[in-house]
């Protein structure tokens, strides 16, 4: 479909909102919240399929806009960063999980902590990582009987959590990996069935109109009004059964983390990222609250492990399902000759590529936002303050521009040429800009290192297709099911 452009409101450059094209479908009063809440990637379909820069979705309470190209994503989250904050729809959901933590906080808060952070994500800081990552992953497989059959999604989520948990925090999660798994689904099916719920909607509707209430408001008001609209954009309550059970697998959760922190507490001083985070009690960046450190060790251990074990998955998937790929990085594998080491990355380049494009066709983060803190333009439309743009990188990942043939399985997509031929915000599994995935470049290097460990002395068979389940992440409906063979290596 051709890209619409609106015509400019007259008297200024910029057109205004009401000239954006509706997206598609959206009938009815809740408009495409049903959609969004029943199916989000027939959502992010009839997204892809407009292909425009901007679409206004149908929603009953709010401006809703949907990114659709490189260029006006680029926008929002690089050149226009400054003017948006993290969806309210997003962090209201995610709150009980990742609280204030660096995924949902915004402001001097999330400058503070992202910048405590930040050098332990530095790439020169991740080669410590590189031993751990393939030790975890020895230890997870070696379980593994010839013949074996088992969902793939539960051995690599065990494999990412135990590396994100001995990697940032000097613990070992193994033997815990399956409670802690299935905590962590019961929160995050919460996560994923308030997105877009009327009790979510209800909160953030008030918040909203309390605070635009204390815009107007005389100055002995507006205090009082702006904390009870920012109380507002969290949950005061979880209600029903899955509040309960939200409750109970919040209560797991918090115990593990507790244990982390407080071994760490006990053990000699050192540098990691724990040991930070616990230190910046003491220097001027000022008193981190127990509050505050439960919110941060939570986020990175959720973030730092779901994401890729999702992605690595999807990898698996899609190799059982394109043998000349399977090929090429049992022999880029074999080549190796010996267990992957950090010296290995550079020779491992067709295992990156396999997993860079196992993250475009199922970007694990398939939908996030932005939501306007004050009046901006974007694709040369006005965006009021409140506005809540979706940025979706499944839809953008096919974007027929920019990916042709969407659905085929290349990862020569990820070419060095290629790659810089593309605009930069083509690709977004982990963002861009100034909130891009603090993670990215450990996921990055995660990725080829677990794939070669794991296909260095197995052979995977797929035992049934998988299909998306549009959870918080992108995770395969089954696991992804295969049959793992043993390989008898010829000695080199
Ligand atoms: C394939 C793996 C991963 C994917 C697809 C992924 C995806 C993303 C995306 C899309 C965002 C940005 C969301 C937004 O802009 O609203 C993000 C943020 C974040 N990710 Fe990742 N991530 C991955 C791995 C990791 C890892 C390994 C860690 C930590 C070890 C991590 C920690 C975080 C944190 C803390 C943030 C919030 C950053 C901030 O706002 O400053 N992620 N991730």
């Amino acid at each position: 479909m051709p890209s619409t452009e609106p015509s400019p409101v007259p008297g200024s450059t910029s057109a205004s909102l009401d000239a954006v094209p509706w997206l598609e479908g959206g009938e009815g009063w809740t408009g495409h919240n049903a959609l969004i809440r029943r199916d989000r990637l027939a959502f992010a379909r009839l997204v892809a399929d407009a292909a425009r820069p901007l679409s206004r979705v149908r929603t009953p309470f709010a401006d809703v806009v949907a990114v659709g190209t490189p260029e006006t994503a680029h926008e929002v989250l690089v050149e226009r960063a400054s003017d948006f904050m993290k969806s309210a729809m997003l962090r209201f959901v995610l709150y009980p999980l990742g609280g204030d933590g660096l995924f949902t906080s915004d402001g001097e808060l999330w400058k503070r902590q992202r910048k405590l952070m930040a050098p332990l994500f530095h790439p020169g800081a991740l080669t410590t990582y590189a031993e751990d990552m393939v030790a975890c992953t020895e230890r997870t497989i070696s379980s593994w009987r010839d013949g074996d059959e088992f969902p793939i999604f539960r051995e690599t989520t065990r494999i990412t959590m135990s590396i994100a948990g001995k990697t940032l925090f000097d613990a070992d999660t193994f033997s815990e990996a399956d409670d802690i798994g299935a905590a962590l689904t019961e929160a995050l099916d919460w996560t994923a069935s308030q997105a877009g719920a009327p009790f979510a909607i209800a909160h953030l509707t008030t918040a909203r109109m309390l605070q635009k209430l204390s815009d107007r408001a005389p100055a002995a008001l507006k205090g009082k009004l702006e904390a009870a609209s920012l109380r507002l954009r969290m949950p005061l309550f979880l209600p029903g059964k899955e509040g309960q059970s939200l409750r109970r697998a919040l209560d797991r959760l918090d115990a593990h983390v507790q244990h982390m922190i407080d071994d760490r507490r006990s053990s000699p001083a050192r540098n990691d990222l724990l040991a930070r985070l616990l230190n910046a009690h003491d220097d001027d960046l000022g008193r981190m609250s127990d509050k505050q450190l439960r919110d941060e060790v939570l986020t990175l251990f959720v973030a730092g492990h779901e994401t890729t074990a999702t992605g690595l998955a999807w990898t698996v998937d899609l190799l059982c399902r394109n043998p000349e790929w399977y090929a090429r990085v049992r022999e880029e594998v074999d080549a190796l000759g010996h267990r992957p080491t950090l010296e290995d990355l550079p020779r491992l380049a067709v295992c990156l590529r396999v997993f860079k494009e196992a993250l475009r066709i199922h970007p694990p983060v398939y939908f996030f936002g932005r939501t306007a803190q004050r009046d901006t333009v974007v694709g040369n439309v006005q965006i009021p303050r409140f506005t809540n743009m979706v940025i979706l990188p499944w839809a953008l990942h096919r974007h027929p521009r920019v990916w042709p043939d969407p659905e085929r399985f290349d990862p020569d997509r990820f070419l060095a040429a290629n790659e810089s031929a593309r605009h930069r915000s083509a690709w977004l599994p982990f963002g861009a800009g100034p909130r891009v995935c603090i993670g990215n470049h450990f996921a990055l290097m995660e990725g080829p290192l677990v794939l070669a460990t794991m296909f260095r002395d197995h052979d995977f068979e797929l035992l049934m297709r998988d299909e998306p389940e549009p959870f918080a992440t992108l995770r395969p409906k089954k696991g992804v099911p295969v049959q793992v063979r043993k390989r008898v290596r010829k000695a080199n």
